[in-house]
C-alpha cells in the first residue's frame, strides 16, 4: 500500500480564468496511523508530461498541506498549466517516506484585462427582436495557415450562448455565462479548443438565447431586465508552434441569422421548428447569403470577470420509469424523481407534426396532471418535425423542475424510449455520504441531496419549477451548512457572495434576492411599499455563508473577500437598531411556520425577536471573523456590541419569571441555539421548548427560521432523545410525513400535500425547496457526529462525537474534506447498550473522539480515552480506529 495524493487548486481539479496566484491544497491517503507531512514539492508545467517546468518549489519543509501559494507562479493569459505535488511523510512505525507525484490538476490562465471583451459585443438581433426571445446564430470563418500548438477561447454573452467550432460544441456547459448581477458584472468562460481547429478554413459559431438577461424573469415577469440584445463577445487566441500568437475578436464582420428556436424562456420553455434548421451553419462552406451582418452593441455590465469553475453541466441521464394515462385521459411519463433537468425527446413522424409536452412536479389527489403550482411558468416544449426521418431534440435555453411529463401531442403513441431527462446543476464534487438503518431517513437524505441538485443551478434558488427560481438569500443561508457537507460549494457560494456584496445597498442593506431584481428596477408594488431588502435570516447570508465556507475549508480568503460586505451588513443593522433592538420594514420572520394565522405566510414569532436574535448571531460571527483576520480593534468593538445586544435580548424577550415573552417554538429555539438565554433561565427555556413541543404532540410548527435549528437546540441542551423523536415523527407535520407521502425532494410547506390529499394554495406550493432540508446538517454533525473544530477549521482538527439514539442500529457517514475523508460508522453491538464506533481521520490532521454518554470503554484500539462530563474522549492522529463502549 502506498501513499496517494490528490491535488486541487482553489479547491477545484480544473481551475480556469485565473490571473492571481492560486492556492494549492491536497489530501494524503496513507494506510498508516498518525501520518504527518514533513515536506512537499509542487511542480507546475505547461505539459502533462512535465517536461517544460514553469515552477518547481523543490522539497519544502512544511507541515501545511492546504492553501499553499507558490511564490513565483503567476498564470499567463491563455496558458494551460499542469500542477502536481508530492510529499514526504512520517507515520506511526514508519520511516519518513516520499510519495509519488499526484495526478495533475490544471490551471488555465485568464485574461489580464477582461474588460476588453466589453468592446467586442455583437448581436444578430435587430430592433424588431428587442422584445422577442428567439434564438440567433452568429458565425465567422477564419483561415489558419500556420501550425497551432495551443488555442483558447475567452467568451461571454448577454443572454445565454453555446459556442461551436467546425460543427462541434466547444463545451457541454449549459446556460453560460451563468447568472450574475449583470448590471455589475458578467462572467467570461475560458475554453481550450486546440483539438477543434484545423489548418485552413475554420468556423467559429455561437447559438444565442435570451436567458436571464432579456428573457422573462421574476414572479412579476419582467423581460429585458438587463438589456435588449442577446450578444456575444469573444477572443480566440492561437498560439503557433513557431512561437507567435494571434488573436481574433468578435466584430461586425461576423454574420448573423435566426436559429430554429422560435421562442425560448427560462420558465415557459422552448419552441423549436426543425423546418428552420440550417444544416452545416457552424461548418466551413455554408452559404450565408441569406444571413446578415452582425452589429456591435454596447456591453451593459460595469465589468467582466472570469468564471473560475462550477459551470452548469449535464450531470446525470435519467430514464423514465412509467408511462400511463391519467383518469382524465392524459398521457403521462413518470421519471420517479423530482429534479431540474432538460428533457430529450426522440421519435419519428412526418413533416409538420408536433411534439408538445409540459413538465410538472406532482399528480393531484385523483392522479391527474397538476400544473397550478407552476403559476405562470408554462414549462413547455414544442417541437415541429421537418421530415419523416428519426429526430432527437433537447432544449437549449431553458430547464424545468419536474418529475412528470404530460405529453399532449406526439407523432404516434409515446412511450418510455421516447424520453430521457438530463439533470442539470452546477458542477460540484460530491463530498458527503450519509446512510443509516432507517430507510425513511435515508429517503429524507436523498431528498435533501436532490433539493440541492435541483436548486444549485448557477445560483442558489428557492425552487426550480414555478415562475420564480430566484436567489432568495434566506433559503441559501438556511441551507448553506447542509449543502457544504453534501458537495464542494466553495466556488459556487464564493461566486454568489460576490454578487451579494455588489448588490448591497450603499448603506449595507442586503437584497432579498441575489442577483437582485427588486431594488434595481422595482417592479412589485407590494414589495416596494413594504421593503425590498434587509430581512433577518435572509440578509444574514452576508455573514453566515462566508463563515460557513471559512469553517469548512479553513480558508481566510473568503472572509477577506467578503469583509466589507459583512461589515456593511452589521453596520446596517446597527444603524437601524433602536437601543439594540433591530427590526426593519418587511420581515419574513419565521416564514411559512404552521403557527401563522390561517392563510398567512408569517409565523407567530414576533419580528423584533427574530431580527434581534439574528442581529446578535451575525454580530458574533463578524467579531469572530475579525479575530481570525487579526483585526483585534474591530473584534473588540463588535464583541462589545454583541454583548450589548445579548443583554438587551435577555431583558426584552425574557420575563422576570424566566419565561419567554413569545411562547413559540421558534423563539425558544433561537434563544437556545444562538446562546441568548440567560444562564439562570437556561433549563427553564429548554423546559419551555419541550412544553411547546408537547403542546403539538411532539410536532414542530416552525418555519424557515426555527426549523433548521430545532434538533440542535434540543440535542445541545441535553435532549438528544427528544431531538430524535422529532426527526422520526412521520405523521403531519414532520420531515418524514413528506417521505411517507412519496416525496423525492423536500417540500416548501409542511402541508404541501395535506393529509386528505388536497394541496396548499397553488400560489406558492413548491415540492422542491431545500430550506427544510437544512436538517441534513444535524444528521452529519450530531447523528454521525462529524464536527468542525472552530479553533482548527477545515477539518485540520475534527471533533467526532456521534449521538447514539433514535432506535437507529447503525449510521455510516463520510465527509471528504480538503485533507481527505473524515468518516464515522457506528453500530449497536449485540450485547445491550454496546456501541462499535469506527472513525477515519485523514492524514496530516487530528481529532478528538468523544464517546458521548459512555459508561465504560470496552475496546480503545490503543488510544487513551479519558473520562469527561459527557463520557470519554481521546486525542487521535490520522488513521482508522475501532472503539467499543458501553452506554450509560
Ligand atoms: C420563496 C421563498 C423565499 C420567500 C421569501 C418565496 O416566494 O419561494 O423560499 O424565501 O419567498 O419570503
Amino acid at each position: 500500500m502506498s501513499t496517494k495524493i490528490k491535488l486541487q487548486v482553489n479547491y477545484l481539479d480544473h481551475l480556469t480564468g485565473i490571473v492571481e496566484s492560486p492556492q494549492f491544497s491536497w489530501s494524503i491517503d496513507s494506510p498508516f496511523r498518525n501520518c504527518l507531512q514533513l515536506q512537499y514539492q509542487i511542480q507546475i508545467a505547461e505539459d502533462d508530461a512535465f517536461s517544460s517546468i514553469t515552477c518547481n518549489t523543490g522539497l519544502v519543509k512544511s507541515s501545511q498541506s492546504a492553501q499553499i501559494r507558490v511564490k513565483d507562479f503567476h498564470p499567463e493569459e491563455g496558458i494551460l498549466y499542469f500542477a502536481r505535488v508530492r510529499v514526504v511523510t512520517e507515520a506511526e512505525g514508519q520511516e519518513a517516506t516520499e510519495s509519488k507525484f499526484s495526478p495533475a490538476a490544471t490551471i488555465l490562465g485568464g485574461l489580464k484585462h477582461p474588460n476588453e471583451l466589453k468592446e467586442h459585443c455583437i448581436t444578430a438581433e435587430r430592433e424588431e427582436d428587442i422584445s422577442r426571445s428567439k434564438g440567433t446564430y452568429l458565425r465567422k470563418e477564419i483561415t489558419i495557415d500556420k501550425q497551432v500548438r495551443h488555442a483558447v477561447v475567452f467568451s461571454t454573452a448577454q443572454g445565454m450562448y453555446q459556442l461551436h467550432i467546425n460543427g462541434e460544441k466547444v463545451s457541454d456547459e449549459q446556460f453560460a455565462p451563468g447568472w450574475t448581477t449583470y448590471n455589475h458584472r458578467l462572467l467570461y468562460q475560458s475554453y481550450v479548443v486546440t483539438d477543434l481547429l484545423n489548418s485552413g478554413t475554420n468556423v467559429l459559431g455561437a447559438h444565442l438565447g435570451a436567458g436571464w438577461y432579456k428573457g422573462t424573469i421574476g414572479f412579476q415577469h419582467i423581460h429585458n431586465f438587463y438589456g435588449d440584445y442577446a450578444a456575444l463577445s469573444l477572443r480566440l487566441d492561437l498560439f503557433y508552434t513557431d512561437g507567435t500568437k494571434q488573436s481574433y475578436y468578435t466584430d461586425d464582420s461576423w454574420k448573423g441569422s435566426y436559429s430554429p428556436v422560435v421562442n425560448a424562456q427560462l420558465y415557459d420553455g422552448e419552441t423549436w421548428d426543425a423546418r428552420l434548421e440550417q444544416e452545416g451553419w457552424d461548418r466551413p462552406g455554408f452559404d450565408t447569403d441569406a444571413w446578415w451582418s452582425a452589429t456591435s452593441t454596447p456591453c451593459t455590465s460595469e465589468r467582466i470577470e472570469a468564471q473560475v469553475g462550477s459551470p452548469v453541466t449535464l450531470q446525470e441521464e435519467m430514464a423514465p420509469r412509467l408511462a400511463f394515462f391519467t383518469p382524465q385521459g392524459d398521457r403521462v411519463i413518470d421519471f420517479g424523481q423530482n429534479m431540474s433537468a432538460l428533457v430529450e425527446i426522440r421519435g419519428q413522424g412526418k413533416a409538420g407534426d408536433t411534439v408538445e409536452l409540459t413538465c410538472f412536479e406532482v399528480l393531484d389527489k385523483d392522479g391527474n396532471v397538476y400544473t397550478a403550482n407552476l403559476r405562470k411558468a408554462a414549462q413547455k416544449i414544442t417541437y415541429t418535425l421537418k421530415d419523416d426521418k428519426p429526430f432527437v431534440y433537447r432544449p437549449h435555453f431553458t430547464f424545468f423542475g419536474f418529475r412528470f411529463i404530460h405529453v399532449s401531442s406526439f407523432p404516434g403513441r409515446s412511450d418510455l424510449d421516447n424520453f430521457r431527462a438530463y439533470v442539470v446543476h452546477s458542477q460540484m464534487e460530491e463530498t458527503g455520504t450519509f446512510a443509516c438503518s432507517n430507510p425513511d431517513i435515508n429517503q429524507l437524505q436523498h431528498n435533501i441531496l436532490w433539493g440541492l441538485k435541483s436548486n444549485f443551478v448557477d445560483i442558489p434558488t428557492d425552487c426550480p419549477q414555478r415562475d420564480e427560481r430566484l436567489g432568495w438569500t434566506g433559503d441559501a443561508q438556511i441551507f448553506c451548512r447542509t449543502s457544504s457537507y453534501l458537495v464542494n460549494t466553495y466556488t459556487f457560494f464564493s461566486k454568489w457572495l460576490r454578487d451579494l456584496a455588489l448588490d448591497q445597498t450603499p448603506d449595507g442593506g442586503v437584497p432579498h434576492v441575489v442577483p437582485d431584481l427588486l431594488n434595481k428596477h422595482p417592479f412589485d408594488d407590494w414589495l416596494i411599499s413594504q421593503g425590498t431588502h434587509s430581512a433577518a435570516a435572509w440578509a444574514d447570508a452576508a455573514v453566515i455563508n462566508p463563515w460557513v465556507l471559512y469553517l469548512t475549508w479553513g480558508d481566510t480568503k473568503i472572509l477577506e473577500n467578503q469583509w466589507e460586505s459583512m461589515k456593511a451588513w452589521i453596520d446596517f443593522m446597527k444603524a437601524h437598531a433602536v437601543d439594540n433592538i433591530w427590526n426593519y420594514k418587511l420581515q419574513f420572520g419565521d416564514w411559512v411556520a404552521l403557527d401563522a394565522e390561517e392563510g398567512s405566510y408569517f409565523g407567530a414569532t414576533p419580528n423584533e425577536l427574530t431580527c434581534t436574535a439574528y442581529y446578535a448571531y451575525s454580530t458574533q460571527l463578524f467579531a469572530k471573523a475579525a479575530r481570525v483576520l487579526g483585526r483585534a480593534k474591530i473584534a473588540e468593538e463588535y464583541e462589545a456590541l454583541y454583548n450589548q445586544i445579548v443583554e438587551t435580548f435577555q431583558n426584552t424577550f425574557f420575563n422576570t419569571d424566566g419565561t419567554m415573552t413569545a411562547q413559540t417554538q421558534t423563539a425558544h429555539i433561537l434563544a437556545l441555539h444562538f446562546n441568548l438565554a440567560p444562564k439562570k433561565y437556561l433549563s427553564q427555556t429548554v423546559a419551555g421548548l419541550k412544553k411547546l413541543l408537547a403542546a403539538h404532540d411532539g410536532h414542530l410548527v416552525t418555519g424557515f427560521v426555527g426549523t433548521p435549528y430545532f434538533c440542535h437546540a434540543l440535542s445541545s441542551h441535553g435532549c438528544v432523545e427528544e431531538a430524535y423523536e422529532l426527526l422520526l415523527k412521520d405523521d403531519f407535520p414532520s420531515w418524514l410525513y413528506q417521505v411517507r407521502k412519496g416525496a423525492t425532494t423536500v417540500w416548501e410547506h409542511w402541508d404541501g400535500i395535506k393529509t386528505d390529499g388536497s394541496m396548499w394554495s397553488p400560489n406558492m406550493n413548491s415540492f422542491n425547496h431545500y430550506a427544510y432540508g437544512a436538517i441534513g446538517e444535524w444528521l452529519y454533525r450530531v447523528v454521525a457526529g462529524i464536527e468542525i473544530d472552530e479553533q482548527a477549521p477545515g477539518y485540520k482538527h475534527s471533533i467526532i462525537a456521534p449521538r447514539i439514539g433514535g432506535n437507529l442500529d447503525w449510521v455510516n457517514a463520510q465527509y471528504r474534506s480538503i485533507y481527505g475523508p473524515v468518516g464515522v460508522h457506528w453500530k449497536l453491538g449485540t450485547a445491550p447498550k454496546t456501541v462499535e464506533l469506527q472513525v477515519t481521520i485523514p492524514a496530516n490532521t487530528s481529532a478528538t473522539i468523544m464517546l458521548m454518554d459512555a459508561a465504560t470503554v470496552l475496546e480503545a484500539d490503543g488510544q487513551e480515552f479519558k473520562p469527561n462530563a459527557s463520557g470519554f474522549e481521546a486525542e487521535v492522529g490520522s488513521g482508522h480506529y475501532t472503539v467499543r463502549y458501553l452506554l450509560r
